[in-house]
């Protein structure tokens, strides 16, 4: 197993509202993202004319975000069985996953630079939620995912007119691949390449305030790049900087045990590991070797109090039961770990207080086979 252990520079710049306020993003080290934005208080935070991210653009580093695909707003339900618990229902965005809202943002903001070609890797989500925005700017996107993708995910990427290049047996091979083969006059997107992904997904932050007129206790986020904890927790952060709240919740990272990079940099003291081998996971978004915006996860949960959860297979597989029997939520396998994490954690996530936010970041309608398959195969 290796390590870094050398202290990490995070580059923290303040933009305006426009993408020509930007200083030229660093280029991160290694594909880490280390690059954290700091946008002006604004005179109003939420527009009730707008629709989606929109709702949010006077803290939106692009001009305008020309139109809404129905991103956002999804619901905030309380759980069923605790009553202090809520679930953010990312599977209600338009391709069935929170990267509907990287997506609006970061195609808006291509749209504005002028891009025309964009290359991303992902395991799936990301480059169908791309592909699908990017279809309606004319934007082409090429997206590099692995081998084993799960059929549907890379069936929509082509359904909705993006190019699907299988690489590598993993995500990290993906996006080595295209990190050391991006196309010439092509713009890379990948999170930890392309840091803005994360002002589309601070949007969950703002909404969570929103919804319950104040911020939540505690978050449960899974992470595979760790992109999604970092954003949110960015979200906070901001309305904390703003003077609308004072705290920030404290942000639980939510791997899958042995393929937790960011748990274990966590755990040590340290801000990045890679890890060299990882159990197989039907996790497919969240199994990691190697966590591409682990540092500012690993900053999030450190600057929250947070920490981590690490989960296996066979809890996800509880933890999918339970969302499904209990809370009539159809997470995505990997999105099903923070049932998972709650169920087997629930005393000491609640002894940090009394809101608790479960994000259930994707659907599982793109996963009915592999879900199938895992539930009958264990008898559940
Ligand atoms: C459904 C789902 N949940 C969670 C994640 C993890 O997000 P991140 O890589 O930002 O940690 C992904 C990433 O693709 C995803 O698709």
């Amino acid at each position: 197993m290796a390590s870094e252990r050398d202290s990490i520079e995070f580059e923290e710049l303040t933009t305006g509202s426009r993408s020509s306020d930007i200083r030229k993003l660093p280029v991160p080290r290694k594909g880490y993202d280390t690059c954290i934005l700091h946008m002006p208080k604004p005179k109003v935070l939420l527009s009730a004319k707008k629709q989606g991210i929109a709702r949010y653009a006077s803290v939106l580093p692009v001009g305008e975000i020309p139109f809404s695909l129905g991103e956002g707003e999804t619901p905030l339900t309380q759980s069923k069985v605790f009553p202090d618990v809520f679930i953010k229902n990312e599977a209600m965005n338009p391709t069935g996953s929170f990267k509907d809202r990287e997506s609006a943002f970061a195609l808006a903001y291509a749209k504005e630079q002028g891009w025309k070609d964009l290359a991303m890797a992902s395991s799936g989500n990301a480059a169908l939620s791309g592909a699908f925005y990017a279809r309606m700017y004319g934007i082409r996107m090429t997206c590099y995912i692995p081998k084993d993708t799960s059929k549907t995910k890379s069936q929509m990427i082509e359904l909705f007119g993006g190019y699907a290049h299988k690489v590598g047996t993993n995500y990290e091979e993906s996006y080595h691949y295209l990190l050391d083969h991006l196309p010439s006059g092509s713009v890379n997107i990948t999170s930890g390449v392309f840091s803005l992904r994360c002002e589309g997904a601070k949007t969950i932050a703002y909404e969570l305030w929103e919804d319950l007129g104040e911020v939540p206790d505690v978050v449960l986020c899974p992470a595979g790049n760790g992109s999604a904890l970092a954003s949110i927790y960015h979200g906070f952060f901001e309305l904390r900087q703003w003077g609308f709240t004072d705290k920030i919740p404290a942000m639980v990272c939510v791997q899958i045990a042995g393929a937790d990079p960011i748990n274990q940099a966590f755990d040590r003291g340290e801000w990045i590991t890679v890890l060299d081998d990882v159990p197989a996971s039907e996790c497919e978004a969240i199994v990691a070797k190697e966590s591409f915006c682990s540092a500012k996860a690993v900053n999030a949960m450190r600057q929250s109090g947070g920490f981590g959860i690490s989960v296996t297979d066979d809890q996800v597989i509880d933890g999918l039961r339970f969302a499904i029997d209990r809370e009539g939520i159809f997470p995505e396998f990997s999105s099903a770990s923070v049932f998972a994490a709650f169920l087997e954690h629930t005393d000491k996530i609640k002894s940090f207080g009394e809101k608790i936010v479960l994000i259930n970041t994707g659907s599982g309608l793109k996963e009915i086979d592999l879900i199938n398959k895992a539930l009958q195969s264990s008898g559940r």
